[in-house]
């Protein structure tokens, strides 16, 4: 292939989470989060898939810091648990659970990789969620004091700090249709999920601030959305709305958006939830915004539909997706259109100019049907190409103009993939839960040589 370019200094990442690498759910002191309590209700995942054993990463660690090393990556993207600090949620700090996290930023910064932490990948302690989770506004207060606990240990030596990982999960799957935990199915109290949640976000960079970091921003999933027909036009704003510009307009230009009558923007404008000066917090300035992205959404105009827990875009309302028949789809069942990728990041400077932030690509991965070969080894070409396929777009994007600072892959490792349990591999490592042996894939050694051939420091 043609080499890609990009910048010096141009960051080259893997990524994981707490919840679904760990496991050692209840070691040293750890408190139940909600994904505990909603793996543990029959029905809710995949082969009553829970965070144990995960990769038993808690203990094996070392030994993936080793396999970042020898990937060559610049850095890591990992997530704290909530509830191995604050058991409960707030309080008295669990030492034991930040100590971890603190040996696991020594190995690294020791092997050479620069940690970026996120502070919430969905892990909510369950005390917290007994008092009303995001519905609540005071989860808003617990989370920034978190924040603030765990800058205070870390901030000394890790340099990149998100706060929330993909708040649009955390509260239209987790509140809306009930897909992910707390599996709560509503309406209004997603919509407040959703504003609690942006205001923990402001409240925590308040807090990160005050410790000194000095890089910090939140991670969206964005979409990027074509209509399926040109008749589809209005179901495209809607959605595009519905699921982006509900967190780039409060973050971005303090404002919820409101160009249509029935967007949760405008939806939430309405509610007495939302306080006077809450935007203000809100979009407080971020020094990146990270992006995780996989697939496009073709929408068209649908009926308004009462959320259905069956699917997973039960909360979207007046349009639905399409499947484009033309395209490969992963095991995800998610259609692979690389270039999609560049169009929503130029599209992104385009709308927003010099009020977008540098970005960084702090997701993007296939799942797979992987099967060890007879040498035991994953020959996953269809990952490797999907992988080729995003970083030429990304290249393509800073060949626009676009300021993006990194991209990383996800993920490390095959892990618990959510309501599909373990299932899912989206690793490029494989792992065997059985034995946890970890055995790199080929789109690990792809990963690898072009990491050495692109990055600066190589
Ligand atoms: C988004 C989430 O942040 C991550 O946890 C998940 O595994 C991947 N996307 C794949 O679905």
């Amino acid at each position: 292939m043609a080499e890609l370019s990009f910048p010096p200094g141009f960051v080259f990442g893997a990524g994981t989470a707490a919840f679904q690498i760990e496991g050692a759910t209840r070691a040293d002191g750890r408190g139940p989060s909600v994904w505990d309590a909603f793996c543990a209700e029959p029905g809710r995942v995949e082969g009553g898939d829970t965070g144990e054993p995960a990769c038993d990463h808690y203990r094996r660690w070392p030994q993936d810091v080793e396999l970042l090393r020898r990937l060559g990556v610049d850095s890591y993207r990992f997530s704290v648990s909530w509830p191995r600090v604050l058991p409960t949620g707030a309080g008295a700090v669990n030492r034991a659970g930040l100590d971890f996290y603190s040996r696991l930023v020594d190995g690294l910064l020791a092997a050479g990789i620069e940690p970026a932490v996120t502070l919430y990948h969905w892990d909510l302690p369950q005390a917290l969620e007994d008092g009303g989770g995001w519905r609540a506004r005071e989860t808003a207060h617990r989370f920034a004091e978190y924040a603030a606990v765990v800058a205070e240990a870390l901030a000394d030596r890790v340099p990149r700090w998100t706060t929330l990982n993909e708040p649009w999960c955390s509260a239209f799957l987790g509140y809306g249709n009930g897909v992910h935990a707390p599996g709560v199915r509503s309406g209004t109290p997603a919509l407040a999920a959703a504003h609690h949640l942006l205001l923990g976000h402001g409240l925590a960079l308040g807090a990160l601030r005050a410790a000194g970091v000095r890089e910090a921003g939140i991670t969206l999933n964005l979409d990027q959305v074509y209509p399926a027909t040109p008749d589809d036009e209005g179901a495209a704003l809607r959605a595009r709305t519905q699921r982006n510009l509900v967190w780039t307009e409060p973050l971005l230009r303090g404002r919820y958006p409101a160009a249509e009558a029935d967007t949760w923007g405008e939806l939430i404008e309405r509610q007495d939830f939302r306080r006077d000066g809450d935007l203000a917090v809100i979009a407080a300035p971020m020094d990146f915004l990270g992006v995780n992205y996989y697939t496009p959404a073709t929408v068209r105009t649908a009926p308004h539909r009462e959320p259905d827990p069956a699917r997973r875009d039960a909360t979207d309302n007046r349009f639905a997706h399409v499947r484009d028949p033309r395209a490969r789809h992963t095991a995800m069942d998610w259609a692979v259109a690389p270039d999609t990728l560049r169009e929503l990041l130029v599209g992104l400077r385009e709308e927003y100019g010099p009020a977008l932030p540098p970005l960084f690509v702090t997701e993007n991965g296939s799942a797979e049907d992987d099967v060890p070969g007879p040498d035991g080894v994953v020959h996953d070409a269809d990952r490797t190409a999907y992988l080729e396929g995003h970083l030429r777009a990304v290249a393509g994007a800073l060949a626009a103009g676009v300021d993006v600072r990194g991209y990383y892959v996800w993920s490390l490792l095959d892990n618990f993939e959510w309501t599909y349990g373990y299932g899912k591999r989206f690793g490029v490592v494989h792992v065997d839960y059985a034995t946890q042996r970890r055995t790199p894939k080929d789109s690990y050694h792809w990963y690898r040589e072009f990491v050495s051939r692109h990055s600066a420091r190589s």
